[in-house]
């Protein structure tokens, strides 16, 4: 039996979608992300809603168009801080809040994307 992936369980595609779309707007308007991103945050969107489709367990749509991931190596020509990375998070919980009804499931999803964006720290400098 095949365990149910999160991306199922909050409802699949259409999730995914909204999630980004919640997502988004919030980062482009938070003063420590917003510097970091392209004036049009569309390519991104794209991207990211095909990663996390897969990061959740669904179609491996990044790695199909992309290639593989290699995503921290992806973002090691940004200066990612740690204040970076819990503002890049507190974005995604307010997007979770919004689009994911199951606060357990947001618990846990939020949980593995909190390992990910430490991770993805690449200064401890406070730039910008
Ligand atoms: C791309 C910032 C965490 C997934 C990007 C870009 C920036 C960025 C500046 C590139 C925009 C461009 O194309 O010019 C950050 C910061 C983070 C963070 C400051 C804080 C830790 C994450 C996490 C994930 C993620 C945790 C996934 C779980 C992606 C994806 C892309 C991307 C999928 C598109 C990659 C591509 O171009 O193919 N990020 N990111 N990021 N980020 Fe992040």
């Amino acid at each position: 039996e095949r365990p149910v992936s999160y991306y199922e369980q909050v409802g699949g595609a259409p999730t995914m979608r909204a999630l980004v779309e919640a997502f988004y707007p919030r980062v482009i308007e938070h003063p420590l992300l917003a510097p970091l991103f392209p004036e049009d945050i569309h390519p991104v969107m794209e991207k990211q809603e095909m990663f996390l489709t897969q990061y959740f367990g669904g179609p491996q749509l990044y790695t199909m168009r992309e290639g593989h991931p290699r995503m921290r190596a992806r973002h090691i020509r940004f200066p990612i801080t740690p204040d970076r990375a819990t503002a890049w998070l507190s974005c995604m919980q307010q997007a979770m809040d919004e689009v994911i009804e199951d606060s357990m499931l947001r618990e846990q999803m939020m949980e593995r994307l909190a390992m990910t964006a430490y991770f993805f720290v690449n200064t401890e400098e406070h730039e910008a």
